[in-house]
């Protein structure tokens, strides 16, 4: 049975993920936080296909006792995406709440390093795994004022090279997806010159769509793709060429 898991489901790509290739897999689970309307929609259309489970990433006890539904439920995923993120504030570099640094840092990673406990061994007993982070173009081109989010991406960053190196010989490969801004509601309240500044940068003078990144999710989830490991794929619409 072919399964995936993506935490950060209800986003507009996991959303978008799963309306597009939900054929490729028998059940899907898919995680939201605080908003799971969208989420809902697909579950109406998918039926038992699709699972949904209501998880706060940043608490630690709600992501182990998640890991243990997976096993108990037999859910426990060949494939893996990891989309959660929190929205970028803009903040001055010498001006950081720490507690919200290590918020970003919860969701982006450690909720992952902790999920691995229980994902990972199964993968490795199968000789098969496919994970993918969402990372951002940050990790190619830093820009001022994001310095908690970027933080936490190169944290995410790290973590996907030492998984990936670690996990090749067990047959899992790790990579990470980095996109300039997309047309998603993560970019509602995004500073006007920020976007402007994005748009005018692609030589195609638009922001990606989610159909143009979730492809290349999908891409690196693919059976067939088992020798691009390790890498930090950026989406960029030519910006940085
Ligand atoms: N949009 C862009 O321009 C852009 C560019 C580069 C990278 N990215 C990355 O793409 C990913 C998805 O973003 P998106 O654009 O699709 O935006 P989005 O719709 O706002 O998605 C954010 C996701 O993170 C989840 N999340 C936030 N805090 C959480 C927590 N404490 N516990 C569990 N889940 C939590 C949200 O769940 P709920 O909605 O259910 O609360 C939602 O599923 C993020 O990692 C973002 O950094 C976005």
């Amino acid at each position: 049975m072919k399964i995936l898991l993506i935490t950060g489901a209800s986003s507009d790509l996991g959303c978008c993920y799963i309306k597009k290739y939900a054929d490729r897999y028998d059940k899907i689970v898919g995680t939201y936080h605080s908003t799971p309307d969208a989420l809902n929609e697909l579950k109406a259309e998918l039926g038992d296909k699709l699972i949904t489970y209501s998880l706060d990433l940043n608490d630690e006890d709600a992501v182990a006792a998640f890991g243990e539904y997976l096993k108990e439920n037999e859910l426990l995923p060949q494939y893996y995406i990891h989309l959660a993120g929190q929205k970028s504030a803009m903040t001055r570099v010498h001006q950081q709440d720490i507690e919200k640094v290590k918020d970003d840092l919860e969701t982006s990673v450690f909720s992952v390093m902790k999920l691995f406990g229980a994902i990972i061994p199964p993968m490795q007993k199968a000789k098969f795994g496919r994970i993918v982070f969402m990372l951002s173009s940050v990790t190619h081109t830093t820009v001022a004022f994001k310095t908690s989010y970027t933080v936490a991406k190169y944290a995410l960053l790290g973590f996907m090279k030492s998984a990936a190196v670690e996990l090749a010989a067990s047959g899992i490969t790790v990579n990470g997806v980095s996109p300039t801004m997309i047309d998603t509601r993560f970019i509602k309240g995004a500073s006007p010159l920020a976007l402007k500044k994005s748009i005018e940068n692609s030589p195609l003078k638009r922001l990606a769509t989610p159909e143009e990144i979730v492809c290349v999710i999908d891409g690196l989830l693919s059976d067939e793709n088992s020798f691009m490991i390790g890498q930090n794929i950026l989406v960029g619409g030519g910006s940085v060429i």
